[in-house]
């Protein structure tokens, strides 16, 4: 399979998408490298080690990595996700180890071992991993098959600041070194996200799979959907991370444009923004696939789908 590092913070909904990746026989999952964001690095690192429990892959390698952003003290989320990330479902206190090797390390071994151009990144929190990855290892850029990123807003404004998504505004400094470090990236948005809703009929479908990890990806995200519920009053909440997972398996069910954006770290109120330059006024290179419209019924398909051949 496409070999992936997932670096994740997980959150409600990286778990699901560790869950999507892990029933994925298309996807040969390296490691999972952790970083703080939704919540603080010990408990994003033990929601990692209880997901791979549910889905019996405990072999699958599990790296601590940064506890807290390159230049700003954490922003975390427990408003959203509870205190462990993964509140909504009854986890067994986890035994698997944890790596002694550190995340960054990690990824940049992992690099410089395998084939150039053979690993992919996945990120699904904050950039800080792979920023200090690419800061303290330069010469593993260009072994990065790809990025594909979690990340990013055009239209859809941000959703812990007005403007910054909460990826890139956690830590901005490593987006924007990352964006600039050459690695081709494809970036999934708000923009995308925002249009793929957990509504009941899709989260039953996830539960109709028979499937403890079905059930528990349901669980999860009806968990975290009351914040989103109130602020957007959508009737239903957005799915992020699986997205990533899904344009993974079924790229041909995306579609943007290739084009430039940067991060903004110097503004006041719009610290953690994406400068998308969707128009091509800036006259700076384009460094990411940028994506805008996805088939919404085809990705639940192929999630549930996949859901099903879980524990
Ligand atoms: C991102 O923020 C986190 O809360 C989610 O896990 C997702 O990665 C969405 O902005
Ligand atoms: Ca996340």
């Amino acid at each position: 399979g496409r070999k992936i590092i997932i670096d994740t913070d997980p959150g409600q909904d990286d778990a699901v998408a560790i869950l999507l990746a892990l029933a994925s026989a298309e996807l040969d999952v390296l490691g999972l490298t952790i970083v703080a964001g939704n919540v603080s690095l010990h408990y994003t690192v033990e929601a990692a080690r209880k997901v791979v429990e549910l889905a019996e892959r405990t072999e699958v390698p599990i790296y601590a990595g940064c506890s807290r952003p390159i230049s700003k003290p954490l922003v975390t989320a427990e408003h959203v996700h509870g205190a462990t990330g993964i509140d909504g479902v009854d986890f067994a206190d986890p035994t698997v180890p944890v790596q002694s090797e550190h995340a960054v390390d990690f990824i940049i071994r992992t690099l410089r071992a395998e084939p150039a151009g053979d690993v992919t990144l996945v990120t699904l929190g904050p950039l800080t991993n792979i920023g200090l990855a690419l800061v303290k290892a330069p010469d593993i850029a260009p072994r990065v098959r790809e990025i594909v990123a979690i990340m990013g807003s055009l239209h859809q404004g941000g959703n812990i600041t007005p403007l910054g998504d909460f990826n890139t505004y956690v830590d901005p400094e490593a987006a924007d070194l990352v964006l600039q470090s050459g690695i081709p990236i494809v970036m999934v948005p708000m923009d995308i996200t925002h249009q793929v809703l957990n509504t009941r009929e899709r989260l039953d479908a996830w539960r109709a799979t028979g499937t403890r990890c079905g059930a528990a990806a349901a669980d999860l995200m009806q968990f975290s959907e009351a914040f989103d519920l109130e602020k957007y009053g959508w009737g239903a909440a957005p799915l992020h991370d699986p997205c990533a997972i899904v344009y993974l398996l079924a790229p041909e069910l995306f579609s943007g444009r290739t084009i430039n954006v940067r991060v903004s770290t110097d503004g006041t109120v719009s610290t953690g923004m994406t400068v998308v330059d969707w128009w091509r006024v800036s006259g700076r290179e384009p460094n990411c696939d940028y994506l805008l419209e996805v088939d919404v019924p085809a990705l639940y398909d192929l999630m549930t789908e996949r859901l099903a051949l879980l524990p």
